[in-house]
């Protein structure tokens, strides 16, 4: 499956990492354009390639990695159309700035990019977790219920389960708690929210 990676910092080299080597092609970008990510490419090996956010965006599955102050300087919305769009961010205000509709809770961060990308089939994961933990801590030996777990939630349950697939390549079990606006169980400040949990006890919380 070809993935594309928009924002390849901690957590989407992270994510390039893991899927590389689970055998997945993929596209990273960032803002600054593919030249810049020559180095984070070869030492990704084969299954890896520098391309522009627009690139990535036309992937089968577009990973959304950067600070969700720069949702809105992403590609064209019409690029993502029909897209399994994952979304990693998370509103932190000291470095996003103040976004009312999230400080008020009256929405969440996923349902803005979603709004932002009305095509996309977004789904919410990877945020919870740390990305040296993402990196590190995969263990497709385990149970899937004894695997740590990845939360997910989504409006689409087709691209629900693509991204549950993808999760249990990396060694993770993806733990569905529900619709896209349920995403805010899994923001900063939640309960499972960076925490280090098995599947089992995260759908214990989730539940
Ligand atoms: N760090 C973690 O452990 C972690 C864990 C879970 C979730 N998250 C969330 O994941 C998101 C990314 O965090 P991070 O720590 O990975 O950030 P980071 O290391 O600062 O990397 C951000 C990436 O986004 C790229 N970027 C910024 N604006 C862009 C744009 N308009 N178009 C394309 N790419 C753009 C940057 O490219 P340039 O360098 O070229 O500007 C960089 O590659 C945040 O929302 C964060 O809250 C982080």
């Amino acid at each position: 499956m070809q993935i594309g990676i928009i924002g390849s910092g901690n957590i989407g080299g992270a994510l390039a990492h893991g899927l590389t080597r689970a055998g997945h092609d993929v596209v990273l970008s960032n803002s600054r354009g593919p030249d810049t990510l020559r180095d984070q490419v070869a030492a990704l090996g084969d299954h890896a390639r520098a391309g522009t956010a627009a690139d990535a965006a036309q992937a089968d599955v577009v990973m959304v990695a950067v600070p969700l102050r720069a949702v809105g300087d992403l590609p064209d919305p019409a690029l993502f159309d029909g897209r399994v769009v994952v979304d990693a961010n998370n509103y932190y205000p000291g470095r996003d700035g103040q976004i009312a509709a999230l400080d008020d809770d009256s929405t969440t961060s996923s349902e803005l990019l979603a709004a932002r990308l009305p095509g996309a089939r977004v789904v919410k994961a990877f945020n919870t977790i740390p990305a040296g933990r993402l990196r590190d801590d995969g263990h497709p030996e385990l149970a899937p219920d004894d695997r740590p777990a990845i939360p997910i939630a989504g409006d689409d349950e087709a691209a629900k389960a693509t991204v549950a697939g993808l999760v249990d390549d990396l060694g993770f079990t993806a733990v569905d708690h529900g619709a896209l606006a349920d995403g805010r169980a899994q923001q900063p400040g939640a309960e499972v929210y960076g925490a280090e949990l098995t599947a089992r006890d995260a759908r214990a919380v989730l539940a």
